[in-house]
């Protein structure tokens, strides 16, 4: 008989799993990542493809993650194991467990150190709303940001607390309340962004760039970037989402129903941070292709500087970036954490969290010393698709393009071949019954082959 509740705590309600998973899908792959990554990836087709991935693998692949959670109750690997166990498949499976947990811990060490840049920002607004020195000219600040290790590891330290604090604490008592008013606060200053877009005047210009797309920009490339920020930024393919349904009570929640909200929020979260970002790249004479991780914080600084009340939207802007970046970290930490604190007894939820952070911020450091010291170490260029990446980019490719892709596709295999049918159509009883059937078989077959050919083709 399946449990009813998770030994972790359980979410108070329906709408706290959608802020929380919402926390978790909207982050600095919303707002940092996605902008960027049109940038570097010619704009409209990249947005066309990654759109298509939502939908197509993205969404069910959510719902599957979601179902296998509140089904085990228990963390990732544990949750795999129990049902491997009782629906007599292969242990095998569990092995997505592990994917997940060192997936997540690779994306949380960069992850921070991003994360480290935006509580950064958000303290130079506060400096300067105190009367400190301008900004000056943004590329030149981000600059000297990167070129800064010591600069670097504090913030990607604080970051990494302000992470480890809320997960030591608990469902309950930590995830729930973070989230409750800061997501709804960040779609409020995104739209005002955009409403800032408006009167600069390129907003169709900014459209066009987003939305029409060069169907000759679509490449290999570009199908795998697009494929690996569908997963990376709907929390996809390392077992979060599973760990989040893990929480998920059932009476009268209906699985597609609150993944759908959280995959739209996420969406138009990222699209719109699109609409606020390129007119101000535009406007501001510069490149909106090529931007690279810099993207944001070499543009939107200087509408900052040209608006009245900048500094003050300034500070907002990204310090309500840092707060979805931190509902997004404790997402990642979160499987981990439940894991060892299965393994280890629950009275070392903290001490689990700790050691799994600590561990993360070391494997962060690499990514901090290869934006300056060494920024030379890098995969000699053309050699294949690692070719000119240095160890931050190198460690981004694995786990985001790579490993959440991989466990995605292994997590539809699960759901689709491992489960039974009557298992699977049990927790998603209030779906008709064609859509159930797409929905299996997508699972089955087209989910796994369009990530198998994209990741066949990107690697070989
Ligand atoms: N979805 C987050 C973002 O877009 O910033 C990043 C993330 C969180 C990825 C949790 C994976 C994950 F498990």
């Amino acid at each position: 008989m399946e449990k009813t509740t998770s030994i972790h705590g359980m979410w108070s309600s329906r709408l706290m799993f959608v802020l929380a998973a919402a926390g978790s899908a909207v982050g600095l792959g919303n707002i940092w990542r996605f902008p960027y990554l049109t940038s570097d990836n010619g704009g409209g087709a990249f947005v066309l493809v990654y759109l298509a991935c939502i939908a197509v693998v993205g969404l069910p692949i959510l719902i599957a993650e979601v179902l296998i959670g509140r089904r085990g109750r228990m963390s990732p690997i544990n949750t795999l194991r129990k049902m491997a166990k009782e629906y007599g498949t292969s242990r095998g499976w569990v092995g997505i467990g592990w994917l997940g947990i060192v997936a997540g811990v690779l994306i949380l060490s960069f992850y921070s150190v991003v994360g480290g840049w935006t509580l950064h920002y958000s303290w130079l607004y506060v400096k300067q709303l105190f009367g400190g020195a301008p900004l000056g000219d943004p590329s030149v600040a981000f600059r000297s940001l990167l070129s800064d290790p010591l600069e670097l590891t504090f913030w990607h330290a604080v970051f990494m607390l302000l992470t480890t604090v809320v997960v030591a604490l608990g469902v309950e008592k930590g995830l729930e309340r973070a989230v409750r008013f800061l997501m709804p606060a960040l779609f409020v200053l995104l739209l005002l962004l955009v409403g800032y877009g408006f009167t600069t005047g390129h907003m169709g210009e900014a459209a066009t760039f987003l939305f029409k797309p060069d169907f000759s920009r679509i490449s290999g490339g570009v199908f795998l970037s697009a494929m690996g920020q569908a997963f990376f930024t709907l929390s996809l393919g390392m077992a979060t989402m599973m760990t989040y349904g893990a929480y998920l009570p059932r009476e009268g929640i209906s699985i597609p129903r609150v993944v759908i909200a959280v995959a739209l929020t996420d969406t138009s979260v990222a699209l719109l941070a699109g609409l606020a970002i390129f007119p101000i790249v535009i406007a501001f004479g510069l490149e909106p292709a090529g931007g690279g991780p810099g993207l944001i914080f070499n543009s939107l600084p200087l509408a900052f500087e040209a608006m009245p009340l900048g500094t003050m939207y300034g500070l907002l802007f990204f310090g309500l970036l840092a707060i979805a970046a931190w509902t997004s970290s404790i997402s990642l930490l979160e499987p981990g954490t439940a894991f060892l604190s299965e393994k280890f007894g629950l009275k070392h939820r903290k001490g689990s969290a700790l050691l799994l952070a600590g561990v993360s911020w070391a494997v962060g450091l690499l990514s901090v010393l290869s934006l300056n010291l060494w920024s030379d170490v890098k995969v000699p260029a053309g050699v294949n698709v690692l070719g000119g990446k240095n160890i931050m980019d190198l460690i981004e490719f694995l786990a985001n393009d790579l490993m959440l892709p991989l466990g995605g596709m292994l997590i539809a295999l699960f759901a689709g071949w491992a489960l039974s049918r009557t298992v699977l159509r049990e927790e998603l009883s209030e779906m008709p019954e064609w859509l159930f059937v797409v929905l299996r078989w997508t699972l089955r077959i087209v989910a796994p082959l369009l990530v198998l050919a994209v990741l066949a083709h990107a690697v070989i």
